[in-house]
């Protein structure tokens, strides 16, 4: 499904990602570590277009999108969310993901009315229902957390990409969240790439890992394998695992 080739992007002197392959077929659901500013975040975005590489290519189901905008490869099945959230803040819950459903269809075959049940249903779906008419800015960060997964959603990806979406909640929030990953990957056939940190729950909710050091990709496995990695252990020495 996704067929990242050779990959290198600069930013100045820095090498943030320093020719990545990595190939993702459809319904994986893959861990991406990796210490701080190892260039988990930077793949992310070379893949859904905020970033274009200095070499290298990108595929996704068997088109070249190394140069394509985010929207079209939104349109094309890949969706994401941020490591910092980037809602509309102005905008109530509900308006976040019905602007991106609307954007999406581009006003086509899709009456306001029909969009807004659409909406409606991915709110629900994260348990925002009830927190429809706040406005994104006013929202904790476990319910804006969980808002940018139901705009994702919304956008029916075939690929969807996650940034750290456990960063800043607590136990209970994280292990809900994961647990919303793992549900919506199974009823919407989807395949994820799940960037995320706090490697414990993480470890658990995956089936392939893939992990970054200095731009690099240094391990990929199964979990087990991964996390027994000397190169991995070694990555980490001085973090918080
Ligand atoms: N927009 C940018 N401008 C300059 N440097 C950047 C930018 N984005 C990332 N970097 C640098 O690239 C490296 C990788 O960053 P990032 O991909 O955010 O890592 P991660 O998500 O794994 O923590 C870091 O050294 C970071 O400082
Ligand atoms: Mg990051």
């Amino acid at each position: 499904m996704l067929d990242v080739k050779n990959v290198k992007k600069r930013f100045g002197g820095i090498v943030a990602v320093d020719d990545v392959s990595i190939k993702i077929e459809k319904g994986e659901i893959v861990g991406l570590i990796g210490p701080n500013g190892a260039g988990k975040s930077t793949l992310i975005n070379l893949v859904s277009g905020f970033y274009y590489p200095n070499e290298g290519r990108v595929v996704f189901g068997g088109e070249d999108i190394t140069w394509k905008k985010p929207f079209y490869r939104a349109k094309k099945g890949i969706a994401r969310t941020f490591q910092n959230p980037r809602l509309v803040g102005n905008m109530t819950a509900l308006m976040n993901v019905l602007y991106a459903i609307i954007c999406k269809n581009g006003g086509e075959n899709l009456t306001l009315h029909e969009a807004s049940a659409e909406a409606i249903y991915y709110l629900d779906l994260f348990g925002l229902l009830k927190r429809r008419d706040v406005l994104a800015k006013d929202l904790p960060i476990y319910e804006m957390r969980l808002l940018e997964l139901s705009r994702a959603l919304a956008l029916k990806p075939k690929l969807l990409l996650i940034d750290e979406a456990m960063a800043g909640l607590n136990p209970a929030e994280a292990e809900n969240v994961s647990k919303l990953i793992t549900r919506i990957r199974e009823e919407f056939d989807l395949t994820i790439i799940w960037v995320e940190h706090v490697l414990r729950i993480l470890m658990r909710s995956v089936e392939r890992v893939v992990a970054m050091h200095y731009g690099k990709i240094i391990a990929d496995g199964t979990p087990q394998e991964v996390s027994r990695d000397q190169k991995v252990i070694e990555a980490y020495i001085g973090e918080e695992i």
